[in-house]
């Protein structure tokens, strides 16, 4: 596993941002594994800008990670959407070529199985990029998940829940201000409801994300630092799902100094990074 600590959340997102613009640059018909959640949006910021400048992502296949279950298919929360208002509509990626698991369809067991077949009748994923959940999930495998498994259903825990309350809130407050005119001041006082965010998910497996060709797990911030740290240096264990990219014979994570502060061998990554020679691999 490469370790790549870098001093702020920009600076990651830019370099993951170099790493997909090469790929795609280099094969345009690259299939990208994508993430939602807060830390890789800065990352899809900075995608949108140089597509500005005429890189062409139009060939560009998407698999999402994961999928809320029990929402509308208009909902702004369902992950589908959020992808693409952030990324896939800005750069044109056409909706066709951008996959995530259909939550509002009857039959679930058979969305998740074909969900499976899609990813490997596109060839695979070429790079995946990962989010890290404080308790160390990836996607939405949760502690204890087996690190075999396949895209199924899966119950949040409460932590999830809360730590991804926020965005349903913000939307709820954006859209109740905006139909009754309540003022900022009001707005900012909501507290973030748990009980908003649906308690089951369907989530590409730990086995199936192995599957990729490239993982890049990216992380900021120091309540990341325990979950950082146990992936890194830890045991793999179930317990902290994200171990398990300790198997890929391909995984990079880039932390910014803060998710990075718990690692024991932090000097030793970054000797490893500044004396890199063309034998090893880079990560763009
Ligand atoms: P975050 O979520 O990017 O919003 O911190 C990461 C995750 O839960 O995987």
């Amino acid at each position: 596993m490469e370790v790549i600590v870098v001093d702020n959340e920009q600076d990651g997102a830019e370099l993951v941002a170099d790493t997909i613009c090469n790929l795609v640059a280099k094969a345009p018909t690259t299939v990208l594994g994508l993430a939602t959640g807060s830390t890789p949006s800065a990352t899809y910021a900075e995608l949108c800008k140089r597509s500005e400048f005429g890189l062409d992502f139009s060939r560009t296949t998407v698999f999402m990670l994961d999928e809320f279950l029990g929402l509308e298919p208009d909902d702004d929360s369902l992950y589908l959407n959020s992808i693409r208002s952030w990324f896939t509509d800005p750069v044109g990626i056409p909706r066709e070529q951008v996959h995530a698991p259909d939550s509002c369809t009857q039959d679930i067991a058979r969305e998740c199985k074909e969900y499976e077949e899609k990813i490997r009748a596109a060839g695979g994923v070429d790079l995946q990029l990962l989010g890290i959940g404080r308790d160390g999930h990836i996607a939405f495998n949760e502690p204890t998940s087996s690190l075999g498994s396949r895209t199924r259903v899966k119950t949040l825990t409460d932590q999830s829940r809360w730590d991804n309350a926020e965005g349903f809130n913000a939307r709820q407050a954006a859209s109740q201000a905006l139909a009754s005119s309540i003022d900022e001041e009001t707005r900012s006082t909501w507290q973030p409801d748990p009980e908003q965010v649906p308690l089951h998910v369907i989530t590409q497996g730990i086995g199936t994300i192995l599957e990729a060709k490239h993982l890049i797990l990216l992380a900021n911030g120091s309540h990341k630092s325990d979950a950082i740290a146990a992936t890194v240096e830890g045991p793999i264990t179930s317990m902290v799902p994200a171990t398990a990219l300790q198997m890929h014979p391909h995984a990079t994570v880039v932390v910014d100094q803060q998710a990075a502060a718990k690692l024991q061998l932090i000097d030793y990554y970054q000797a490893i990074h500044a004396a890199k020679i063309h034998l090893q691999p880079r990560i763009t």
